[in-house]
């Protein structure tokens, strides 16, 4: 067990995630919490150069496979120097995607084999779980309106109901860690959505 709290935030691209990231960030400061903000793929040096190879939209011929464990070494320098760190020095971790998006995306989103990405990331992260998962629930068409259009986000709409559904269907399945959240309406309504959500785990 750490000292701090680990809390990600998952959800289709451009649902709002740094946006509330950045609003949680500064209640919890202001509450008196040290706060280690920080993200998936591309949170460390080493790692932004992994998130520019997966988002490329130039590298069409990049495997299935591939992504899968481009986003699993990306996961795991990451844990292993930010965000670990953070929770042993007592930090709350505030972290957008984490392997649920893994799942989310190449599992239910490709129709790739769900217990190998488990497998890997349980691995990746030495079975590091979060203590709270929001998932920002949102009309994928509404969101990635919002977008620019990287190698993931270039693929289609049913590809993207299906990230939905996958996201839903695990929040479903862990209600103790899962909070699900709607995406829908201003920054500050759903700022508070999260609060009541977290409400009584920090
Ligand atoms: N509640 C809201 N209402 C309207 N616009 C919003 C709201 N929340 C965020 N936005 C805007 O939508 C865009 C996407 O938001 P944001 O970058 O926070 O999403 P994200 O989930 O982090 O996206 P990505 O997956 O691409 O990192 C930004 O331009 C942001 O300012
Ligand atoms: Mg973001």
């Amino acid at each position: 067990m750490y000292k701090g709290s680990f809390i990600t935030l998952e959800g289709v691209d451009g649902v709002g995630k740094t946006t509330q990231a950045l609003l949680l960030k500064e209640y919890l400061e202001s509450k008196g919490h040290e706060v280690c903000h920080t993200f998936e793929p591309g949170g460390t040096q080493l790692g932004s150069q992994i998130r520019s190879l997966l988002l490329n939209p130039e590298h069409s011929e990049l495997h299935s496979m591939t992504e899968i464990l481009l986003y699993a070494a990306d996961r795991a320098q990451h844990v292993f120097e930010v965000v670990r760190p953070s929770l042993e020095q007592g930090k709350t971790v505030i972290c957008e995607r984490f392997v649920d998006s893994s799942l989310a995306y190449q599992g239910y989103g490709l129709g790739l084999d769900m217990e190998g990405i488990r497998q890997v990331n349980r691995w990746a992260t030495g079975n590091l779980v979060p203590d709270v998962t929001i998932y920002f629930d949102a009309d994928p068409a509404e969101s990635l309106i919002k977008t620019k259009g990287d190698r993931i986000e270039q693929r289609t709409l049913e590809y993207y109901s299906r990230v939905r559904e996958g996201f839903l269907q695990m929040a479903r399945a862990e209600p103790k860690r899962f909070r699900i959240i709607s995406a829908q309406g201003t920054r500050e309504e759903v700022a508070s959505r999260v609060l009541e959500a977290l409400g009584g785990r920090i």
